[in-house]
């Protein structure tokens, strides 16, 4: 039997994130195995971190639709994460939105993360949104995900100074560095099971 918890991980690009938190995993900071990495971008850098770091890792075709997934692909990205006996679903830079039957599927057991501290910022770029608005804070948030964009309950969140030479390029890089600090610490305490939800509100158990 396996009794250890185990990470999938979904990404559609660099795969910086699920490398921080591949790291953490064996530096023994997460107690956790990568169980296997999705991607619905054949050419994405996170298949490329995955397969360096041995760990499982597959290309599966999302479908006809550009922001979801199709019927059939949404099946084959749920059964996959079966088939690997995942517990959680990490989102590190999924580039769809994930609807009803997979969220059925994983429901309180899917975390993405999102580089502005949410509520403020949703959606596409949100480093670029945060300048032009003119915020002089910025940062990252975690959260569980449910069926709306970016709105799930916040296990996590990051604050980063915006200076006043920043462009979108270097605020986003600021917001990228503490994104790699936060995600591991946030997929750490779910591992350990010391988080606990009261409505919207995400507890810190003491450990
Ligand atoms: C991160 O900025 C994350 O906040 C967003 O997608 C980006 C993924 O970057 N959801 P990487 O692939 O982990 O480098």
């Amino acid at each position: 039997m396996n009794t250890s918890f185990r990470i999938g991980v979904l990404g559609s690009g660099k795969g910086s994130n699920f490398a921080a938190i591949a790291e953490a995993v064996a530096a023994g900071k997460i107690p956790a195995e990568m169980a296997v990495v999705l991607s619905d971008v054949e050419s994405a850098g996170i298949l490329t971190h995955a397969r360096n770091r041995s760990i499982p890792a597959r290309f599966i075709p999302p479908g006809k639709f550009r922001t979801k997934l199709d019927e059939v692909a949404e099946r084959a990205f749920v059964s996959a994460l079966q088939t690997a006996q995942v517990d959680l679903v990490v989102l590190a830079g999924f580039m769809r939105v994930l609807k009803g039957d997979f969220l059925r599927a994983y429901e309180g057991r899917i975390v993405n993360i999102h580089p502005s501290l949410l509520p403020c910022f949703p959606g596409l770029e949100s480093w670029r949104q945060a300048l032009d608005h003119g915020v002089k804070v910025a940062g990252c948030t975690v959260h569980f995900v449910d069926a709306g964009v970016d709105s799930g309950a916040i296990i996590g969140q990051s604050a980063v100074p915006v200076l006043d030479e920043d462009t979108p390029e270097s605020l986003h890089q600021r917001i990228h560095a503490a994104e790699h600090e936060l995600y591991p610490q946030c997929v750490a305490a779910l591992a350990r099971n010391e988080i606990s939800v009261v409505g919207r509100r995400v507890i810190w158990k003491k450990s």
